[in-house]
């Protein structure tokens, strides 16, 4: 079975010929090392120019492969790619994008959130043939110009509040927080809205933000100035979702 993902397949006869005789030597460790550096430059170039690089002349495109496009900040990008692509493999790997982080891969920690269609999804759970014909926002999205000053208010805000150390979340936490004020503003209900008792209309409470904000961890734990940051950023004009990133 052919797995475009692990061109590593095309080393097995090389493998298996370059096999120890005996396990647990210097050899193994040695041999393994170099294997490894191969099969490494082969996937390097394929995620580099896409599947055409590894497809066979004459042979046209692996049956995995699927030509799609992304709307991507308001930009047109036609890909190539392995339909088990994930969006944040494409954002990344693809289109250069690499302001969209991947924490866990796994779904668990919110570093990898964008936006599609002005909704937060983990973009490494979300295959990128799924957004197809959709509006993707990333990091690089939010801000309608250059400098300081054309920071999107929820990113001027995480700068004046420190809400950030190592900022290995800070992109996912503020595509989340761009998406948790818009759904504020639209009266969007979560369970601290009902604890609360505020189900007309929520009110944008410490514990609204943490609740909403829940998705998106934070290793370095800089919390405080993160629902600091947020709770500044939505009393600021503009601090939603930016033009072009369509509900
Ligand atoms: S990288 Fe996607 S949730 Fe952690
Ligand atoms: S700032 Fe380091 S993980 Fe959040």
């Amino acid at each position: 079975m052919s797995d475009l993902r692990n061109p590593t397949l095309e080393f097995e006869p090389t493998l298996e010929d370059e096999q120890p005789a005996s396990a647990g030597t210097s050899d193994d460790a040695h041999l393994s090392r170099r294997t490894f550096l191969k099969a490494a430059s082969v996937v390097s170039a394929g995620s580099a120019v896409g599947f055409p690089a590894l497809a066979q002349p004459g042979r046209g495109l692996p049956e995995q492969a699927r030509q799609i496009t992304l709307q991507v900040n308001g930009a047109t990008h036609p890909l190539t790619i392995d339909t088990r692509t994930t969006l944040l493999d494409a954002l990344r790997e693809n289109l250069d994008l690499t302001g969209t982080k991947k924490g866990c891969d796994h779904g668990q920690c919110g570093s990898c959130t964008v936006l599609v269609d002005g909704r937060r999804v983990n973009a490494c759970l979300t295959l990128a043939c799924t957004a197809e014909g959709a509006e993707v926002t990333t990091i690089e999205g939010l801000a309608h110009g250059e400098g300081i000053e054309g920071l999107h208010p929820v990113q001027a805000a995480f700068l004046e509040h420190d809400g950030y150390q190592c900022g290995y979340c800070t992109s996912g936490q503020i595509c989340s927080a761009v998406a948790a004020i818009d759904e504020l503003t639209k009266h969007s209900l979560s369970i601290v809205s009902w604890h609360s008792g505020q189900t007309d209309a929520p009110q944008f409470s410490d514990d609204e933000i943490r609740e909403r904000m829940s998705g998106n961890l934070c290793r370095c734990g800089a919390y405080p100035n993160i629902v600091a940051a947020v709770r500044y950023a939505q009393t600021q004009p503009g601090s939603g979702l930016p033009k072009g990133a369509r509900a």
